[in-house]
């Protein structure tokens, strides 16, 4: 299958089983928003649930944080995002399309040889250094490029957006009352650094994760669900004594590829992108990237060593003291800060562009096929099917008094209808590792039908064991 028709497969996949619905769809959507289905929500649980506890529970000095999505404005001074945080853009007159200057030059140049399209890139990387927009409108008017809705090369000048969404708080509607919906969830463990370190008595090295939503006015929305305006991050920032981030970025590196590793997808479906050139506050950082299907390697995650620079700006711009006084060397200093930074989404869509397959099953000159999610059990939306085989002779009821035993453990799904052959596959559609037959053998010696998703075998096992092995196979540690 191209990757291509991969990705718009798995996109119509998602909404026809319930996992991934465009936002306000009855009013023709709302650009790269989306709503998560009765499925999704149970997958990206699980994908949370399983990060929260490998970083929290699964490590001796890492702790959670639910901070507020609304923070005090001067955070967000503090931080450089009302500076900095903003994409030099530009207007088609004629489409009225906005562009990102960045993304339509690049465009442009994977439309020409490599060395020629090379060669513009490296021009524009200059340019954009430079924050000179003179000189990248310029660029745009030498090369022809055009709108790819109009055609034209009637362009605005290039200008700064801001990828902030701000709106107001309290009834006075006046300037000091702007606030920001976060784009970042990081800042939120920046400002309560201290709360937690003395609250919990933590010694650094120390972590605080957290999971929330973010929003960015993301002017280029593509992907499907990889880029959102409005997405859930999951972030750790790990606070160490200065001189030793260096030592602790390549741990952190390391740990979080053996995570990805974790979730079954293959080691050359990842690659690590290293950042050559550095953001203001990183002395040191790279991507974790996955080859998604239909557009190639991109960043999933990314590790920065972060230096001083959030704690030291929140220290200027608060006048409150952020320090930590080390009982090991007697000495106060302001930690520096390695990061993690994981987007949830993105993750949902890297699981399901490794998990859907489309098989043929064809055999004996009799055509048949499957979509089947190969998810990983502990993060597979529903656990365990149980069909009876009929509608009567006390099936369902066994069925049934099975459910009650094990949905306190796992979510079960019941299902009467039609063929057990059509219940398997639509099964294998969504992802549930184990379904179990009900049938009369059942109710002479109590044991059932097994079948597993993947290898589409089957076995006969005792009923009592059902819930026990269930537990065992989709434990995550
Ligand atoms: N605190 C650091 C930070 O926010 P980032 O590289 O801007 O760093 C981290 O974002 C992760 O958040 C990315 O690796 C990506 O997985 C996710 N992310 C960022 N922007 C996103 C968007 N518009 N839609 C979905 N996920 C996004």
């Amino acid at each position: 299958m191209a990757n291509e028709s991969k990705l718009q497969n798995i996109i119509g996949h998602c909404k026809e089983y319930g996992f991934v619905f465009q936002s306000s769809e009855i009013y023709d959507g709302l650009s790269a928003v989306y709503d998560y289905g009765q499925l999704g929500v149970e997958l990206k649980r699980n994908i949370r649930d399983y990060w929260w506890k490998s970083m929290t529970q699964m490590q001796d000095n890492i702790v959670g944080l639910d901070a507020a999505i609304f923070m005090h404005p001067t955070v967000w001074k503090a931080s450089g995002h009302v500076d900095n945080f903003s994409d030099p853009m530009i207007d088609n007159k004629d489409s009225q399309k906005r562009y990102r200057v960045d993304h339509l030059i690049e465009g442009y140049a994977e439309t020409l040889d490599k060395e020629k399209g090379e060669a513009i890139l490296a021009q524009m990387d200059q340019l954009l250094a430079a924050n000179d927009f003179v000189g990248l409108k310029q660029l745009i008017d030498d090369y022809k490029i055009s709108c790819g809705v109009s055609g034209t090369c009637n362009w605005t000048e290039v200008r700064q957006f801001n990828l902030m969404f701000s709106t107001e708080i309290g009834s006075v509607a006046d300037e000091a009352n702007v606030i920001y919906l976060r784009p970042e969830t990081a800042q939120g463990i920046f400002v309560n650094f201290l709360n937690v370190q003395k609250s919990g008595r933590m010694k650094i090295p120390f972590g605080i994760a957290q999971t929330g939503k973010a929003f960015r006015n993301e002017i280029v929305a593509r992907g499907f669900i990889f880029r959102m305006r409005e997405f859930e991050q999951m972030e750790m920032q790990f606070f160490v004594k200065p001189g030793t981030q260096q030592e602790w970025y390549e741990h952190w590196k390391a740990a979080r590829m053996k995570w990805h590793l974790s979730l079954g997808i293959p080691q050359d479906s990842y690659r690590f992108h290293d950042h050559v050139k550095l953001a203001h506050y990183a002395d040191a950082a790279c991507d974790i990237e996955y080859d998604f299907a239909g557009m190639g390697f991109k960043e999933v995650e990314g590790i920065h060593s972060r230096t001083d620079y959030d704690l030291k700006q929140h220290q200027q711009f608060s006048g409150k003291k952020l320090t930590y006084f080390d009982t090991d060397i007697n000495q106060h200093y302001v930690p520096y800060v390695v990061e993690t930074s994981i987007g949830l989404d993105r993750t949902v869509l890297m699981i399901l562009s490794a998990a859907y397959k489309e098989e043929d099953l064809s055999a004996e000159g009799k055509e048949d096929s499957r979509v089947v999610l190969s998810l990983p059990p502990m993060l597979a939306p529903v656990k365990l099917a149980v069909l009876p085989l009929t509608k009567k002779d006390g099936l369902p009821e066994i069925a049934k008094e099975l459910i009650d035993q094990c949905r306190p453990y796992f979510k079960c799904f019941y299902e009467e209808k039609d063929s057990i052959g059509k219940r398997y596959r639509r099964q294998d559609a969504i992802g549930t590792p184990f379904c179990i037959t009900i049938d009369h053998q059942t109710k002479e010696d109590q044991t059932v039908t097994i079948r597993h998703r993947d290898s589409m075998t089957q076995e006969r096992i005792a009923l009592a064991s059902v819930k026990d092995m269930v537990m065992d196979k989709i434990k995550m540690f």
